[in-house]
């Protein structure tokens, strides 16, 4: 199965993803933490994605797609994948519908987590990060215990939180159109329990 989830920043896509993963057994491939390990490894190409990431600004599409292009040929990913925060752009969208093609596959579902901006800039602001085990943490749903350490991505500030909403809303909302063509979107209502939002994600899933 190739799945999308799709949503503003900080719908939830990475935790519901993550918890897809073992029930599915394919990978989740978020371009964010691609990114973010480019960055982390000190190269060149991680510096480039910086300027764009610290200020809630797309990172161009070509840049993103050859990324994809060689997660995609990865072993793990043979049999499907859960992509997260990508496609992001119409021309992403139209990118991954290539490779997929490419491979013998096609998209068989986009879920839509909806979450509204007010909701969202909390849930950004709040999150917390253990860089030892890659836990995340909210400090007010899921505080993390007291001896655990914790940092703050760059980019969760409220300022940049709003950006990249808008980022979102001008960029990313155009997506949608192309799937709902193909009649493969689903929404779902990404407030509430993680566990009630993972279970009205696998029903709108395909059997
Ligand atoms: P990326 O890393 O993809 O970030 P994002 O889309 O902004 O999404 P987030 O990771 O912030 O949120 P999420 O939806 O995964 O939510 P999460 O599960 O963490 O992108 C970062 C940057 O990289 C972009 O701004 C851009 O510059 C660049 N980039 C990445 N991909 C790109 C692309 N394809 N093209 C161009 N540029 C790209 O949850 C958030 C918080 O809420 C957590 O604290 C969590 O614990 C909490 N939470 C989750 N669910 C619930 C719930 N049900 N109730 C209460 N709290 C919840």
């Amino acid at each position: 199965m190739d799945l999308i989830l799709f949503g503003p920043p900080g719908a939830g896509k990475g935790t519901q993803a993550k918890r897809l993963v073992a029930a599915h057994d394919i990978p989740q491939i978020s371009t964010g933490d691609l990114m973010r390990a480019e960055r982390k490894s000190g190269s060149e190409l991680g510096q480039r994605f910086d300027e764009f990431m610290s200020q809630g600004k797309l990172v161009p599409d070509a840049m993103v797609i050859e990324l994809m292009e060689k997660r995609l040929t990865r072993e793990d990913a043979k049999r499907g994948a859960i992509f997260d925060g990508f496609p992001r752009t119409v021309a992403q969208a139209e990118a991954l519908d290539a490779l997929l093609a490419k491979l013998g596959r096609q998209i068989d579902k986009v879920v839509v987590i909806d979450v509204a901006r007010e909701e969202i800039v909390e849930r950004i602001t709040g999150r917390r990060l253990c860089e030892e085990t890659g836990r995340e943490y909210h400090i007010r749903y899921n505080p993390p215990p007291p001896d655990v350490k914790v940092t703050q991505r760059g980019d969760d500030t409220e300022e940049t939180a709003h950006k990249r909403y808008d980022t979102f809303e001008q960029n990313t909302l155009p997506v949608l159109p192309h799937y709902e063509a193909k009649g493969l979107v689903a929404k779902v209502d990404g407030v509430g329990a993680l566990d009630e939002v993972t279970t009205r994600i696998e029903a709108v899933l395909p059997r």
